[in-house]
């Protein structure tokens, strides 16, 4: 197995709450992260891809491909949007970045032509890194 990794960024804003709990414990939990009026983050997204060399291309999959599979399935989605509000596959989950990238797995897993997904990675800030590899 080989692995390609494609990375993109994108700028979007939320704000972490769950609506089946009371406004105080949303405080508790989320903090400044459940702030009324959002905030934003730029989010570094990397989607990797595993799978055998195809001797004719010498390619895994065409980083090209890739490239506008994620534009088209993630990025349009999800850049200078509100996670909580303008993104269909995120409706009626907290918008962690845990979701997100659950959320970006779902978006990504019957789209690649060759190979297969083998994880999604996002960064949320400088610290926090958060990886999915579908279970
Ligand atoms: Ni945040």
């Amino acid at each position: 197995m080989v692995y390609v990794t494609r990375r993109e960024v994108f700028s979007a804003s939320h704000r972490l709450h769950n609506d089946s709990l009371s406004d105080d414990e949303n405080k508790e939990i989320f903090g400044k992260c459940n702030s009324p009026n959002s905030h934003g983050h730029n989010y570094i997204l990397e989607v990797v891809v595993g799978g055998e060399i195809n001797p004719k291309t010498g390619y895994v999959i065409d980083l090209k491909k890739l490239k506008s599979i994620i534009i088209e399935n993630v990025i349009k989605k999800v850049d200078h949007r509100n996670l909580n509000t303008d993104v269909d596959f995120l409706q009626g989950v907290v918008t962690t970045t845990e979701n997100l990238a659950v959320g970006i797995w779902k978006q990504l897993v019957d789209k690649i032509p060759s190979g297969k997904l083998y994880s999604i990675k996002i960064k949320e800030t400088e610290n926090n890194y958060i990886e999915y590899r579908g279970k």
